[in-house]
């Protein structure tokens, strides 16, 4: 497959760094029932059938959309970076890079709904910490830590949590920018608590 550079972004903390990488050229996938999720100023988002499962499509126009196709690549890269947390605390990543040279596409398995609407009891706060401080440990920093972007699946103890969304990412190895992360999202999880 033809790979193109693809431009650098991220903060310019000094221990963080810029996420970088190859942007793939694909096809532009054949999906079914599309239906949009969300679209405001960054990607517009949609759930879809593709190769006989749900998906998720974030796409944007890599022309006129320049500064969302740049998180749509940095958010490609996060989850090469992410790969062993891919099915369990992040979605799987199925489909990235720049179709007919035109649109920048991301696919991702449709894992759930958004925690938004929900009520966390304590085992559902431990297990998305777990997946917070897992992404951490491989050095990325979520950036826009938000109950629309913790994707739930099942209820009760079968539940399973995952981070979607890392348009904003970066990769750091400052622990105090880890921590502080932590902290927001320690206090996001226990304002949504039934307690
Ligand atoms: N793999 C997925 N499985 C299930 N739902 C998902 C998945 N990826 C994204 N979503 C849902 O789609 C919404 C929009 O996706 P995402 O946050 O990645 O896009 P965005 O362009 O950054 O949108 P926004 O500006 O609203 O944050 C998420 O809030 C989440 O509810
Ligand atoms: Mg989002």
């Amino acid at each position: 497959m033809t790979k193109v550079k693809s431009t650098s972004l991220g903060s310019s903390r000094s221990k963080s760094s810029k996420t970088s990488g190859t942007v793939d050229r694909v096809t532009l996938p054949d999906l079914e029932e599309m239906e949009l999720i969300s679209h405001g100023e960054r990607a517009q988002t949609y759930k879809a059938r593709w190769q006989g499962r749900d998906v998720v499509l974030k796409k944007c126009d890599v022309w006129n959309e320049g500064s969302v196709a740049e998180e749509l690549k940095n958010e490609a890269s996060v989850y090469q970076k992410l790969q062993t947390l891919q099915g369990r605390y992040i979605p799987k990543l199925l489909l990235a890079g720049v179709a007919d040279g035109v649109e920048m596409v991301l696919v991702t398995e449709f894992v759930g709904t958004d925690v938004n609407q929900d009520l966390l009891d304590d085992s559902a706060q431990v297990k998305i910490q777990e997946a917070m401080s897992a992404i951490h440990e491989l050095g990325v920093l979520h950036g826009d830590i938000r109950p629309e972007n913790i994707v739930m699946q099942n209820h009760g103890s079968n539940a399973k949590f995952y981070f979607v969304d890392f348009g904003l990412s970066h990769f750091t190895e400052d622990k105090a920018e880890l921590l502080e992360e932590t902290e927001n999202l320690n206090s996001l999880v226990r304002s949504m608590s039934s307690a």
